[in-house]
């Protein structure tokens, strides 16, 4: 081969090397960057039995309008089965990309979690935690349930510190629900150093007319209660309308100690009536989206994000307490 043909062939390969580079042809194609406009969430919501919901559910619809996510909604009535069969039907449903489970039980969810997963949805749990590993989903946005009934047992400790007797009753949330296993494994880690024995325990299932019959079932057994001990502010303030009823003061010849921090919460503690209540935060949605939008951009996350949260007193006072509700959004 001449010299000269070498040389031109040399000078071929260098311009089409130049050529590429420059057309970039050789670098990455640029990665499309997600934002929650991009979002489709399948949510699945427990259903309507408390202030609590109402307004888990409401950070959900008002964010997602703010943020331009399409939320496709599912209340499931309080029903497993409706869980399981919502979760489905966001699986088979081609323009959901995520959803989001509250989930009413802590098991139940092993098939739809492999299918979804199968299936290359993202999971996010949100309130609740269930039994599962957390391979099956991509992270849990919610309370720490059991550090909350430590806070309830606390309280209910000081609310007693005068009583000799400690018989305290306990109005349990719905059966097989994280919130109410945990909340009731962290009031008795160490409600017996403070001399607290609890004496009956029954679900209320979140709501105010079933926990004010359970609260006057108890009654009815034994007038030698000094404590009710509820795992959430509807289930209290039935708990407090039976004590009323009975002839008793709340506040007074029986401590109330509830869970939720709600405006209607509020003006128990306001009254005195209900004398602890722990703060569980439901407004849980924008941290949701964003770890949406994380797992869409493939990027990971701790499988566990808790929520931030405090606890008020009606020792506080009514003054303090009325500006502080005039702060809170729920
Ligand atoms: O998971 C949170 C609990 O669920 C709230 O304490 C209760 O009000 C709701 O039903």
């Amino acid at each position: 081969m001449t010299r000269s043909r070498t040389l031109r062939i040399a000078l071929l390969f260098a311009a089409s090397a130049a050529l590429a580079a420059c057309s970039g042809a050789s670098a990455t194609p640029s990665q499309k960057v997600y934002t929650a406009k991009d979002l489709t969430v399948g949510f699945i919501q427990t259903g309507s039995e408390s202030g609590w919901r109402a307004a888990n559910t409401s950070s959900f619809k008002e964010t997602a309008s703010q943020l331009g996510v399409n939320l496709k909604f599912y209340d499931a009535q309080n029903k497993l089965e409706n869980q399981v069969s919502a979760f489905r039907n966001f699986i088979q449903d081609s323009s959901v990309n995520v959803i989001v489970l509250a989930a009413l039980d802590v098991t139940g969810y092993d098939d739809v979690l492999k299918a979804a997963k199968d299936a290359g949805k993202i999971v996010i749990l949100e309130d609740r935690r269930i039994n599962a590993d957390s391979s099956m989903y991509y992270t849990y946005i919610g309370s720490d349930f059991d550090l909350e009934g430590q806070k309830g047992e606390a309280a209910m400790c000081d609310l007693l510190k005068n009583q000799t007797s400690k018989n305290v009753v306990e109005i349990s949330g719905a059966v097989g629900a994280s919130a109410a296993i945990d909340r009731a494994k962290g009031f008795r880690e160490k409600s017996d150093a403070c001399g607290i024995k609890i004496t009956a325990t029954q679900t209320g299932n979140w709501g105010v007319p079933e926990s004010k019959a359970v609260m006057e079932g108890f009654l009815k057994n034994s007038k030698d209660i000094q404590g009710v001990y509820a795992h959430n502010d509807e289930e209290a303030i039935g708990a407090i309308q039976a004590i009323k009823e009975a002839g008793l003061v709340p506040g007074k010849d029986i401590q109330v100690v509830g869970f939720d921090a709600t405006a209607d919460g509020f003006k128990y503690l306001i009254t005195g009536e209900l004398g602890a209540d722990i703060e569980c935060n439901p407004l849980l949605a924008p941290q949701v989206y964003e770890a949406a939008v994380k797992a869409l951009n493939g990027e990971t996350m701790p499988k566990w994000v808790p929520s931030n949260e405090g606890q008020f007193f009606a020792s506080q006072g009514a003054s303090a307490l009325q500006d502080i509700l005039k702060t809170r959004k729920y």
